[in-house]
């Protein structure tokens, strides 16, 4: 008798964590309808964002990128790149129109968390001291024409209001950042003055976001790049803007009459899209409650802590990992989503990898491949929703510039430059946002094209420094 009971209550038990896994997937839905009318909602915000600088979710951002790069780019430049869990400082050697990239190196830094919460300062004579190091150790190719100074594309992933094509005011941060006395102030002075503290002679002759370093990147590889989307710790998109549909825009025409604009739409919210409680608990408790909805639910810093979230209220409500819940799922941030990742991209028959990370990360020791499975649909769920709205944002954009539809009788490709830890390392996520986009495109999609521009941004911030030059002749455009 007693092993019955033990099986009812068993049973039981299992039925109300299903319950709370169908119930989570229901609010997760993205039918296509639900993304037809949030990739309108998308359109309607970047409308009223360019025509003004209000409190509009979508901040749509002036770069100042007027011209994108043509391929003529010459000289040695240098690139810093700060805005995930990483940062970044190349050299690019650019040999113009025949030669294109000459020679680049890079070196990979990782931010120390304590970093990104700590002071102004210390952050920037951190990444100051790093490229100083770079610099230091260069071979003698690397030499500048006598007199010359170095000069630096700062890629600053953050939303920024530009004020010039060489500084700028940070809006807010976002991405798990948070530092006092930076918002509102210009963060090239910053790190001009870091640059100063290490002796490090160099000046900075473009700051642009990393998605206008893509789209730059991208541009430079392929004329017909007229967007470009990041999918890594957080999201965003960039594109270019016919300069008569940005009536915020009071400077001078643009010659080229195109600008490239920052969209920031990692602040996209709207009443369609499909929100749960988990994702009001994440956000609540994060850095910027309140900001960044879209990009809580897409971006690569929280998929994973939405899935634990589930898990939590599975192994409290249910006892999913038996009669305790497992001290390691209280942690916030424990399941990254390169675990998850991992997980979801297991095909071995007992999933052996799913139960290999429940026990490294979470110290679960022993799953049964039933539960393996429900935490694989758990990844599926959070994956499927982040990459098909991310998809709409993509058709969105495409909408706003009149490339959803191919203009009848001409032949026009539409690319989409992208990059990102998440785009570029999970594969499930990537392929349900490129049939996402195909289903929303329909016919037109043949005449859209998805492209990984790797590491673009980098490469993107140096060629814009060298269109940027203080050296080049005022005549040369
Ligand atoms: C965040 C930043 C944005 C950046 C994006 C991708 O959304 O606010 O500026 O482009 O992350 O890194």
């Amino acid at each position: 008798a007693l092993v019955v009971q033990h099986r009812m209550r068993s049973s039981r038990r299992w039925a109300k964590a299903m319950e709370i896994v169908r119930e989570f997937e229901e609010k997760c839905a993205t039918p296509v309808g639900k993304l037809r009318q949030v990739a309108d909602a998308m359109v309607g915000e970047m409308h009223a964002g360019l025509a003004s600088d209000g409190e509009n979710k979508l901040k749509m951002l002036i770069s100042y990128v007027e011209n994108l790069p043509t391929g003529d780019e010459t000289g040695l430049f240098y690139a810093l790149d700060l805005g995930g869990t990483n940062f970044r400082v190349l050299r690019v050697q650019l040999g113009g129109k025949d030669k294109q990239i000459v020679g680049q190196e890079f070196a990979e830094v990782s931010i120390p968390r304590e970093l990104m919460v700590g002071t102004a300062d210390a952050l920037f004579d951190y990444i100051a001291s790093a490229l100083a190091k770079f610099v230091a150790s260069e071979g003698p190719d690397s030499q500048l024409p006598p007199g010359r100074q170095r000069e630096l594309g700062f890629t600053f992933s953050f939303p920024v209001m530009q004020t010039s094509i060489a500084s700028g005011t940070l809006v807010r941060w976002t991405k798990g950042f948070s530092i006092d006395g930076v918002v509102n102030q210009d963060v090239v002075v910053e790190l001009s003055k870091a640059m100063k503290r290490q002796g490090l002679e160099m000046r900075v002759s473009a700051l642009v976001n990393d998605t206008v370093g893509t789209l730059a990147g991208g541009r430079y590889d392929d004329k017909d790049v007229v967007a470009a989307v990041i999918l890594g710790t957080g999201t965003n998109a960039a594109y270019v803007e016919r300069a008569e549909a940005i009536p915020k825009w009071h400077g001078p025409p643009p010659r080229s009459g195109e600008m490239v604009i920052n969209t920031e739409w990692g602040n996209f919210h709207s009443s369609h899209l499909p929100l749960t409680e988990y994702d009001a608990a994440l956000d609540a408790e994060s850095l910027n409650p309140g900001e960044q909805i879209f990009e809580k639910i897409i971006g690569g810093m929280y998929l994973g802590e939405i899935v634990r979230k589930v898990l939590y209220r599975m192994a409290e409500e249910a006892d999913f990992f038996g009669n305790t819940v497992p001290p390691k799922l209280k942690q916030p941030f424990i399941l990254r989503t390169s675990i998850l990742s991992a997980m979801h991209h297991d095909t071995s028959p007992d999933l052996r990898v799913v139960g290999a990370k429940l026990s490294e990360v979470l110290e679960i020791p022993h799953t049964s491949l039933k539960v393996r499975k429900v935490v694989v649909e758990l990844c599926n769920i959070v994956a499927t929703r982040g990459a098909r709205l991310s998809a709409a944002g993509i058709y969105g954009v495409l909408k706003n510039i009149g490339r959803d539809t191919p203009k009848y009788g001409e032949n026009r490709r539409s690319v989409v430059a992208m990059d990102g830890g998440l785009y570029e390392h999970y594969t499930e996520f990537s392929k349900c946002m490129d049939n996402s986009l195909k289903e929303l495109l329909g016919e037109s999609s043949e005449s859209v094209e998805l492209v990984h521009a790797n590491d673009g941004s980098g490469v993107g911030a140096a060629l814009l420094a060298a269109s940027h030059s203080q050296y080049l002749e005022s005549d040369h455009f």
